[in-house]
């Protein structure tokens, strides 16, 4: 476990195996922790530095040695930019970077020396929490890491207020959410089927207090949901239907986030090459994002009713698998021709969101790995988003601003609409290849009716190749931040 505190120590006298000390850009010579440590080192620390080029910088990182004159054995200055422009989001991202860099097999406390003035205490403890993430469950012997950071210690200027210490908790506890939507997204898909995903709520719904619902294969069938079945029955890991509610006292409004959760997508029988196949057990990250949400908000507990729907489910080959030229009713009544199997995300949308439509909320919200073709669009990065609102697409680009995360708002282009007229059915669920991210979108939104909506192709950023900022390489946890931002600024309004 990793405790996190604040204190108002002095960075040079910081008994932790590790220190970082952060530093503004341009003002390493005036930085108070550099000048103790220049002091305690008995010099050369900022000439080093000139030296090396480090000069604070957003992004830079180096690591000087301490050769035992200072108690923590080791020394990682990191570069937060320009004074004028810290906020959350680059404070949040420096963080973790450091605090990935400093983990070692030897390292098992860190203290992290702050200037002022700080931006918030939360975005400091999402920060540390993200950047300490590892996911090592799988490794024995050898490859067991041999110690675990246990304590960081947030050394701040001046006194130290109960409200800081309350914002540095609420920040630890945040990260941990979206530990939470990382380790899903991780877990190999032998080991992580609908079930342990409805699993996943459970425990959720236990610690915070929630109300769950879970329907299995025979009641998504009862309920009407045939898309949804159809996608799960040709896998023997039968298809869960998820739906984890937070109803306070004080509420203004009713929200639902709706996830895809498929466990696994081979593509069903119009099944995928083999090569980047495994990749496609983070298709269950749109339900990570929501389940690390819903986790947030057990700890922020807004004044905001939200629901979460997951349609959780396997897409595989098999001989009760479903078929292209099927034809499938949906839960709002719809009839859908089937073009082809590996479009199966929009299908089990289409049923979660014709029940979310049920809820009668005043928003619904989707993240989904929905299409190749949002990669294509936007690269790795960045996700892809709609909204049938213009204002409620700036709350989601703020939302995705401050929590540093990358979305970009693409159009729902009402002339690709014939593509999904089908002979046979209502809807074609597949258009042709150009602007397939936008077809999808457009199939989505036949579902949601009336209510405002805004959706989520997270297919790029849920899996780093690469650890960056707040990212660590696999599963990322990207959206829950984000989903976060948007509900708090919805309960504000
Ligand atoms: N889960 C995939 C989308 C995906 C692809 C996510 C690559 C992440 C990386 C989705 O179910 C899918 O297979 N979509 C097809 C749709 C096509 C058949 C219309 C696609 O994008 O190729
Ligand atoms: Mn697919
Ligand atoms: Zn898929």
């Amino acid at each position: 476990m990793l405790t996190v505190q604040l204190g108002s120590g002095t960075a040079s006298d910081s008994g932790a195996d590790a220190l970082i000390v952060s530093v503004f850009a341009g003002a390493v010579a005036d930085s108070d922790a550099l000048l103790e440590l220049e002091d305690a080192l008995g010099g050369g620390l900022l000439s080093h530095l000139k030296a090396s080029e480090f000069d604070g910088k957003l992004d830079q990182l180096t690591e000087v040695p301490t050769f035992g004159r200072v108690k923590a054995r080791r020394l990682l200055i990191v570069g937060l930019g320009p004074k004028a422009e810290i906020d959350g989001a680059r404070m949040r991202a420096a963080v973790a970077s450091a605090v990935r860099a400093a983990q070692s097999s030897t390292t098992k406390s860190v203290a992290l020396s702050l200037p002022a003035p700080l931006p918030s205490l939360r975005a400091v403890g999402e920060g540390v929490v993200l950047g300490a993430y590892k996911f090592a469950r799988y490794f024995t012997g050898e490859r067991k890491p041999k110690a675990e950071l246990s304590k960081v210690s947030v050394l701040v200027p001046g006194k130290v207020s109960t409200e800081q210490k309350k914002q540095l908790d609420l920040g630890v506890a945040i990260g941990h959410a979206v530990g939470i939507a990382r380790d899903a997204v991780n877990e190999p898909p032998n080991e992580l089927v609908p079930e342990t995903l409805a699993q996943v709520a459970q425990r959720i719904a236990k610690e915070h207090g929630f109300k769950l619902k879970v329907l299995d294969k025979k009641g998504i069938l009862a309920a009407g949901m045939h898309l949804h079945y159809a996608v799960g029955q040709g896998s023997t890991n039968e298809p869960r239907f998820i739906h984890l509610s937070y109803v306070p006292k004080k509420k203004k409004k009713k929200v639902v986030f709706v996830g895809k959760g498929l466990t696994f997508d081979s593509g069903g029988l119009c099944i995928k090459p083999a090569a980047g196949m495994g990749e496609m057990k983070s298709d269950m990250a749109g339900a990570a994002a929501v389940l690390g949400l819903m986790a947030a908000i057990g700890v922020t507990r807004p004044e905001l009713e939200v629901h979460m729907l997951v349609g959780a489910a396997e897409n595989m080959p098999d001989g009760s698998a479903y078929r292209p030229a099927d034809v499938f009713s949906s839960l709002d009544g719809k009839t859908v021709e089937i073009i082809n199997t590996d479009a199966e995300g929009r299908l089990v949308l289409a049923d979660a969101l014709a029940y979310a439509v049920k809820l009668k909320p005043d928003l619904i919200v989707d993240a989904a790995t929905l299409t190749g073709a949002a990669l294509v669009a936007l690269g790795k990065t960045c996700s892809a988003f709609y909204a049938t609102d213009d204002e409620l697409a700036a709350m989601l680009d703020a939302s995705a601003h401050e929590a540093g995360e990358s979305f970009w708002r693409m159009p729902l282009l009402d002339e690709l609409s014939e593509q999904l007229k089908s002979d046979v059915a209502d809807l074609k669920h597949t258009g042709d290849r150009w602007g397939g991210s936008i077809t999808a979108a457009l199939f989505l939104r036949e579902f949601v009716g009336k209510v405002p909506w805004v959706h989520c192709d997270i297919a790029g950023p849920v899996l780093a190749e690469r650890a960056r900022g707040i990212y660590p390489k696999g599963g990322t946890g990207h959206a829950v931040l984000t989903f976060l931002g948007l509900v708090e600024r919805l309960a504000a309004r």
